[in-house]
């Protein structure tokens, strides 16, 4: 078995509404700890041209702090060329390919998870996106659908395909991003994959990515979403920043990502539904953080919600322990 002792492999796990390109941005500038992120969707559009609005997140100009991989949801292999292309035509040589989006809507449509239940549809986007990004076009699943044998079935074709890689969040569509993650099937998975797989699920601290990392040393990567933007210090954490994490360093951050939103989007609505969408997980990291969640949840204008902010830290809030995600589900180190 493979051990590798290079620094690990830390991509920030994409999660529509929340790590957009300001998040990314601003993240890198005031925590950092990833090498690199993975962009939350771009659905495949019928036509054969794509407007340049459908990629201004992944324009490579604004996204040279930190290395992107855009991805695409999408079940027409004709669709997903025509927006390969022009992802290429921005200079990309990765593309990531989601079947592994949940929400019964998608899958029901074949996308997403429902990628995974049709052989061929699957076959067709890996033919395809292969052929455009040879050697780059990598591809994030689930375990399956209501089951957790799927993917397994599914892996002798994503075997016949040179792909970059398989980043796996370990359960079933059903269980959406609620319950345990089934950590034997994962290593079955892990087992069973002749790709370079990358872990995804539950990684909240440290202690979870010291605990997976022991339990699965042929793991080529791990990948880290509601863990960082509930403990953004964690990803720093992982790779051996001692520094003790400040509520300072936090609102620094947080200015930074309401001017840089503001200056972004349009009206009060859309820029506190993005902060709001930030703040549903971050108040955890906060001792009592959930009176202050109940306040800006009720905020409908930018001022209220910088009233509601200049109360918090006029308090000097600390910060609270985050609780393991994954550890207790493995044996202690
Ligand atoms: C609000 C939200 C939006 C998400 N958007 C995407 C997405 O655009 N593409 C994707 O592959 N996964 C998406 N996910 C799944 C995450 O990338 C990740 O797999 C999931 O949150 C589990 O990892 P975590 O426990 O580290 O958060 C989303 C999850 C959430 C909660």
């Amino acid at each position: 078995m493979h051990i590798s002792t290079l620094p690990p492999s830390l991509c920030l796990a994409p999660l529509r509404g929340v790590t957009g390109l300001v998040f990314r941005r601003t993240f890198t500038h005031h925590f950092g700890g990833f090498d690199c992120a993975v962009s939350p969707f771009l659905t495949t559009v019928a036509g054969t041209r794509i407007k340049a609005t459908h990629l201004a997140e992944i324009a490579p100009a604004r996204n040279r702090d930190l290395p992107l991989v855009p991805q695409i949801l999408g079940k027409s292999a004709p669709q997903l060329r025509t927006l390969l292309l022009a992802i290429r035509d921005l200079g990309y040589t990765r593309t990531d390919l989601n079947a592994g989006c949940p929400w019964p809507v998608i899958v029901r449509k074949g996308r997403g998870a429902g990628l995974l239940r049709d052989a061929d549809a699957l076959r067709s986007m890996l033919d395809t996106g292969c052929e455009i990004m040879p050697g780059g076009f990598s591809i994030k699943v689930r375990l399956g659908i209501d089951s957790p044998d799927l993917l397994q079935a599914r892996l002798e074709l994503l075997n016949a395909y040179p792909l970059h890689e398989v980043t796996i969040h370990a359960r079933t569509a059903h269980q959406r991003y609620e319950g345990e993650v089934n950590l034997p099937a994962f290593a079955q998975a892990l087992a069973a994959c002749r790709h370079p797989v990358r872990y995804n699920g539950d990684i909240r601290t440290a202690a979870d990515f010291a605990c997976l990392q022991a339990a699965f040393p042929s793991a080529a990567g791990w990948m880290v979403g509601r863990g960082a933007v509930c403990d953004p210090f964690l990803p720093a954490r992982i790779r051996g920043d001692s520094r003790p994490p400040s509520a300072e360093r936090l609102r620094a951050f947080l200015d930074d990502y309401l001017d840089q939103s503001a200056a972004e989007l349009c009206g009060p609505s859309p820029l506190l539904g993005r902060l709001k969408e930030l703040w549903s997980y971050l108040h955890l990291r906060f001792t009592d953080g959930a009176t202050l969640w109940r306040q800006i949840r009720t905020c409908r204008r930018t001022d209220d919600y910088r009233r509601v902010l200049d109360a918090w830290w006029s308090g000097a809030p600390t910060l609270a322990d985050i609780p393991n995600g994954v550890a207790h589900l493995l044996p202690h180190r």
